[in-house]
């Protein structure tokens, strides 16, 4: 979606008239009529219809048939975890055409469910994969080639095969983060991406925006985010996962009070929504939440030194 800069007769003063009269994007302006903008702005007349009418030009709606979506949802591809347990509570495995989101304290295991399902992909489709490559996106620097390549050698995979087809991105703030995801469209196709990671999703976006009062900045920069990476997954028939840092919740007095960062932009994103936990040695509890099709429940798997398993 262009700015609203990029309409024409819109110079940055303008464009600031007008977000200031609440007139934040091109859509916004494509559902308003020119005579009421003319009046919360003070613009003239002429550019308001103008700029309604680029607007509009601007906005595609797109029509499928049921069959095509049939078709598609068809050719939705599973990849595994590594815990059959973990599998089931997914209702299968890793989805292509959804988003997996894990939650939960520090060394829970979001990570190593992260560079597993980097693994995995990339088996043939008879043993849980798709023969896919993946996109990496390290925003906590916790990326750990040498714990894949233990990972891949346990699942018989050549170590420094399954590492050239892990692509590392590593944004060092907010902005670089949105940047780098609207910029990899051009590879998803041509490499065959089947799954991105992002790990985490949330990091930067609370360092970038901490003290800033501009919470509504934040949130509508995430949901751009996120948008992004959920129409990647339909389009090019692809999993997205990512990982999400975890806040106490004062209001809570009894119980596990621990909630995810992303308030309401975040809270419906995913498609399986999971939390996880440390249990006792190697065990992880794995919590279903909110899930539309899916009854809330949990499972217990492992982290192990050959990696995600039951
Ligand atoms: N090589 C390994 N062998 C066994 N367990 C490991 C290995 N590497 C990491 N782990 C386990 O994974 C945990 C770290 O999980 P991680 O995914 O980094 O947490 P998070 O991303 O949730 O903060 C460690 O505390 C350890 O229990
Ligand atoms: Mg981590």
């Amino acid at each position: 979606m262009k700015e609203l800069e990029d309409l024409k007769g819109v110079g940055p003063a303008t464009a600031q008239k007008l977000r200031e009269a609440g007139y934040e994007n091109v859509e916004i302006i494509a559902t308003s009529s020119p005579y009421e903008i003319a009046e919360n702005t003070g613009l003239p007349i002429e550019l308001c219809k103008s700029i309604v009418e680029q607007a509009k030009e601007e906005i595609k709606i797109d029509v499928v048939s049921g069959y095509e979506l049939y078709k598609t949802r068809q050719n939705i591809g599973k990849i595994t975890t590594g815990s059959q347990k973990l599998n089931e509570l997914l209702g299968g495995g890793v989805e292509t055409q959804s988003i997996v989101e894990f939650y939960g304290k520090f060394s829970s295991g979001k990570s190593q469910v992260g560079f597993q399902l980097s693994v995995n992909v990339q088996l043939p489709k008879d043993k849980g994969g798709l023969e896919g490559k993946v996109v990496f996106i390290d925003t906590e620097s916790t990326f750990r080639p040498d714990r894949i390549a233990e990972m891949a050698k346990s699942k018989g995979l050549d170590p420094d095969e399954v590492l050239k087809n892990i692509f590392v991105i590593k944004p060092q703030n907010s902005e670089e983060q949105i940047l780098a995801v609207e910029k990899l469209e051009y590879m998803l196709k041509d490499e065959n991406i089947k799954l991105i990671v992002v790990d985490s999703l949330t990091s930067h976006f609370r360092a970038d925006f901490i003290g800033r009062g501009s919470l509504s900045d934040r949130q509508q920069k995430l949901n751009r985010h996120i948008h992004n990476l959920q129409r990647y997954a339909e389009k090019y028939n692809l999993a997205v996962y990512f990982t999400n840092q975890v806040m106490e919740n004062p209001g809570m007095m009894f119980g596990d009070s621990t909630i995810p960062i992303g308030g309401n932009v975040l809270a419906h994103a995913a498609t399986y929504r999971v939390y996880v936990r440390k249990g006792k040695d190697e065990k992880r509890i794995a919590r279903l939440v909110d899930s539309p099709n899916l009854p809330e429940r949990e499972v217990v798997f492992r982290i192990t030194s050959a990696g995600v398993t039951d």
